[in-house]
């Protein structure tokens, strides 16, 4: 047997030691106590900056007294409510500690060591960890023009393959493809191959050719929709987060679910911001309002973009001697965090979350000197 260092006398699952732990977004509190700075705004884990619904924050307060007691573990109330919202049936939902856990919830219950999961170049990240959390392995298939290659990922299936997972719209690129697309797609992959349609930022979407993946359940028994109260409702740190699907989809993830995975927090304040039509269009108008700015703004710095339909955007800030990752740091050093690309092969991006107008305002003014600072730095001398 290998012989293991003094601390560690354990051997860990080999199949994990090719794992890197997700590296989150770093926290405010963090930031501020690293560089010194009073005032920091996070622009990089694309949270909602209206902060959360008024009405889950009065719901939550109301609940404050119930805390001792364990969640239902049922999720009844915010079952019912969104059964009736969404058209569904009770049993067609299932609840996650946030979107994230039903991932990996998906991925314990359909992939074995002899699957593949078929993954989008510079997909969120999280799908293909939870194919390697339970040894199963993962096929990248390259984006076309920024968006999903869904006739390239229907043709990638193999004999082997038992899961494709698929952000509409996608993070980190932030675009989406269309209807008709993903009709053609349903169609092509074969019906024991378990279609993850992960719609985090349906909420945000503009362009009219959008869908609501919900409607297709019926025909694609094979298909999961997965939603979440983290980015328009304003509750990503409560994480609650959906999937619908048929109820024998929900039965199996049911045996690997914790009992108690959603806690009450959660699901008080996710059944009161369901209610809050008002906050959800402020969301929607604040992002859009947003988005349109930094646009505007980066076309006038000469700055490439993806156009998005969430509420982030991509956008190529790197320069000769200063990648996406220095401009990240740099922005940091001055109270901004943005979300450096470069762990997506995308050494040259920025995805920089949409904010509230003066936070836009700020994030580009930052933005701007330092672009500038690195485009009058004289170039390498060559020897
Ligand atoms: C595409 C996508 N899916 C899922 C999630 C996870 O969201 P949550 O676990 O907060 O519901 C995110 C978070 O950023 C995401 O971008």
């Amino acid at each position: 047997m290998k012989k293991l260092s003094p601390n560690r006398t354990v051997a860990c699952n080999p199949h994990l030691l090719a794992l890197a732990p997700y590296p989150p977004g770093r926290p405010i509190e963090e930031v501020q106590r690293e560089y010194g700075l009073k005032r920091v705004i996070k622009l990089a884990s694309n949270e909602n900056p209206l902060g959360p619904s008024p009405r889950a924050v009065a719901a939550l307060k109301r609940h404050a007294r119930q805390l001792h007691l364990y969640p239902d573990g049922n999720v009844y109330y915010l079952r019912q409510a969104l059964s009736r919202r969404l058209g569904v049936a009770p049993d067609q939902l299932m609840f996650g500690n946030g979107s994230d856990e039903l991932i990996l919830w998906l991925a314990l219950t359909y992939l074995s060591p002899r699957d593949t999961m078929i993954v989008s170049q510079y997909s969120f990240v999280r799908y293909q960890m939870a194919a390697q959390l339970v040894g199963a392995r993962f096929k990248t298939v390259p984006l076309k023009n920024w968006q999903h290659d869904l006739p390239a990922m229907a043709s990638a299936v193999d004999k082997n393959t038992r899961a494709i997972f698929l952000a509409n719209p996608e993070n980190p690129v932030g675009t989406m493809v269309g209807r008709k697309a993903f009709e053609r797609f349903l169609r092509a992959v074969p019906r024991r191959i378990l279609i993850v349609l992960d719609q985090a930022y349906y909420e945000y979407v503009q362009a009219s050719d959008y869908f609501n993946g919900i409607e297709y359940i019926a025909r694609h028994p094979n298909l999961v929709v997965l939603r979440t109260f983290s980015k328009a409702y304003g509750l990503a740190g409560l994480r609650v987060g959906y999937g619908v699907a048929v109820p024998e989809i929900v039965k199996d993830v049911d045996r690997v679910r914790p009992p108690f995975n959603v806690n009450r927090a959660g699901q008080e304040a996710a059944a009161a911001a369901l209610d809050d039509a008002e906050f959800l269009q402020r969301s929607i108008s604040v992002n859009e309002e947003g988005r349109r700015y930094l646009y505007d703004q980066f076309e006038r710095l000469g700055l490439e973009y993806v156009p998005s339909q969430t509420n982030f955007v991509l956008v190529r800030a790197g320069r000769e001697g200063k990648d996406g990752a220095a401009v990240a740091e740099a922005m940091m050093r001055r109270g901004v965090i943005v979300r450096p690309m470069g762990g997506f092969g995308l050494k040259d991006y920025v995805r920089i979350t949409i904010g509230l107008p003066r936070e836009n305002r700020l994030a580009v003014r930052i933005l701007e000197e330092i672009v500038r600072n690195a485009d009058r730095k004289p170039p390498h001398k060559l020897q």
